[in-house]
């Protein structure tokens, strides 16, 4: 099928470049080297499908991202996950908005990031978990409303689990459905 594929294109870009060979017949030169570029694209892009096994369709396989946001406002429970319940992006299905855990699908490196909101002059704090480590916090203070967040590469093995949960004193957070103040994503890198 792949194959196919690759072939298809070839011949369409054949086509192409004959007819650019037509209509600028008169620059020569020009045309000549236009045409040994596209054959040494279209020979090393038919090798990488044909060859390596790293064409598109397999490296989705293993790939996994995720991106969700909080609808409502929150007065979290000591040490409750911040469940984030609609769901923007879920590729491989690894992130369950019902427990607000990513599960690592494979060993690999990761990126995670999140940004929480407060209510008017209330406080939050909540962490990055890795199974169960704390990893990096953001405490957004407590004059009007404040905006934290978190950018974090981790190495995790095959069923390591990524979340954020609240931690210390302060609890409360905020969203809303229209305007979706506070989210979690994260992705595979590799
Ligand atoms: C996908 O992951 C599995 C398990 O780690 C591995 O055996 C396989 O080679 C990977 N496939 C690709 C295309 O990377
Ligand atoms: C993390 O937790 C998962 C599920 O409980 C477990 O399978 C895995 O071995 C743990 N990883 C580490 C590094 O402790
Ligand atoms: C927030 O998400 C809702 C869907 O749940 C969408 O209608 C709205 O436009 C989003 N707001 C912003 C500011 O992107």
């Amino acid at each position: 099928m792949r194959i196919m594929k690759a072939v298809c294109f070839v011949v369409v870009v054949m086509v192409m470049s004959c007819y650019g060979y037509k209509t600028n017949s008169h620059k020569g030169s020009y045309t000549l080297k236009l045409e040994n570029a596209n054959y040494g694209e279209i020979r090393s892009m038919f090798m990488k499908i044909k060859g390596t096994g790293q064409g598109m369709e397999e490296h989705q396989e293993n790939f996994s991202a995720f991106a969700a946001s909080l609808t409502d406002p929150k007065t979290l429970g000591a040490g409750q996950i911040v469940k984030f319940n609609k769901v923007w992006t879920n590729i491989n299905n690894d992130y369950h908005p019902s427990t607000g855990v990513y599960t690592a699908p494979i060993t690999g490196v990761y990126q995670f990031a999140c940004s929480v909101m407060t209510p008017y002059s209330k406080t939050l704090r909540v962490f990055l978990w890795k199974n169960n480590t704390e990893t990096v916090a953001i405490y957004p203070g407590d004059s009007g409303h404040n905006m934290g967040t978190l950018n974090m590469i981790l190495e995790l093995k095959k069923g390591d689990k990524v979340y954020i949960k609240q931690g210390r004193g302060e609890k409360h957070i905020y969203s809303q459905s229209s305007s979706n103040f506070s989210m979690f994503s994260g992705y595979l890198i590799r």
